[in-house]
């Protein structure tokens, strides 16, 4: 079994330091760097990092090509809930990179982006967070680890924690295209946050605890090149 190495930081604020120090060498290294993109609230940060490196000049994205890991189905793509928004709103409109080289999954165009990661030569380095059922983009408990991108039926847990971004549980989507599992795997390297006492229980039961699709993120595990960056809270319950 290999196991990801698992960076502990004090605060939330010194992993995502960490977690936006990987994105920026791998852009420096590579120009035309593929980038697999997050949403949620603990990557926040990593947008508002990235995009003052990217202002101060030492952050070159022109080049770089981006496939996000999900988007809701049944919304407009300038929905305030769409993840196209956000991304739009904490990174991409702040930026110069080019629109063209962006990439979201879409209904009835799940070969299409498979295809495009292909083309683009796959996935250099993947951000994930993490849901507080193990979720990693929206693969749910219960996903096969050999899923592909896909439309998937999101739990309620999933939809209460998303609810505030529509205004009501109602008004949540019940549905979203996602990269499954083994697309995650693909890519060359992976890199998972996780901040905050609410992250605790899935991540020890993802790095301790069997690969199963019970709890999605435990896949980590056979990845020959995954890390997996917390703070002190989210990283009190692991054992090993
Ligand atoms: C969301 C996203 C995931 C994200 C996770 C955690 O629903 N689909 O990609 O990693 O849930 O979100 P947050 O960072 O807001 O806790």
């Amino acid at each position: 079994m290999i196991r990801p190495v698992i960076a502990v930081h004090r605060t939330a604020e010194e992993a995502e330091a960490a977690v936006t120090s990987v994105l920026i060498e791998t852009i420096a290294r590579k120009a035309d760097a593929v980038l697999g993109l997050a949403t949620g609230k603990t990557m926040i940060g990593i947008y508002h990092r990235l995009v003052r490196a990217h202002r101060h000049g030492g952050l070159p994205l022109a080049r770089a090509t981006t496939f996000n890991l999900d988007e809701y189905c049944d919304i407009a793509p300038d929905h305030p809930g769409a993840f196209r928004t956000y991304m739009r709103h904490h990174f991409f409109a702040k930026t110069n990179i080019d629109p063209s080289r962006i990439h979201f999954p879409a209904e009835g165009g799940e070969a299409a982006f498979e295809r495009a990661i292909r083309i683009a030569g796959g996935i250099d380095l993947q951000l994930l967070g993490i849901g507080r059922n193990g979720h990693i983009g929206f693969n749910e408990p219960g996903s096969s680890l050999t899923s592909r991108t896909r439309k998937v039926h999101l739990t309620p847990m999933t939809r209460e924690a998303n609810a505030e971004d529509f205004g009501s549980l109602e008004r949540t989507p019940t549905h979203a295209m996602t990269m499954g599992i083994a697309t995650i795997l693909d890519a060359r390297r992976v890199i998972l946050l996780a901040t905050g006492a609410h992250k605790r229980h899935a991540l020890a039961d993802a790095v301790d605890g069997p690969v199963r699709a019970g709890n999605p993120a435990s896949a980590l595990q056979r990845h020959p090149n995954a890390l997996i960056v917390c703070d002190s809270a989210a990283a009190a319950g692991i054992e090993v």
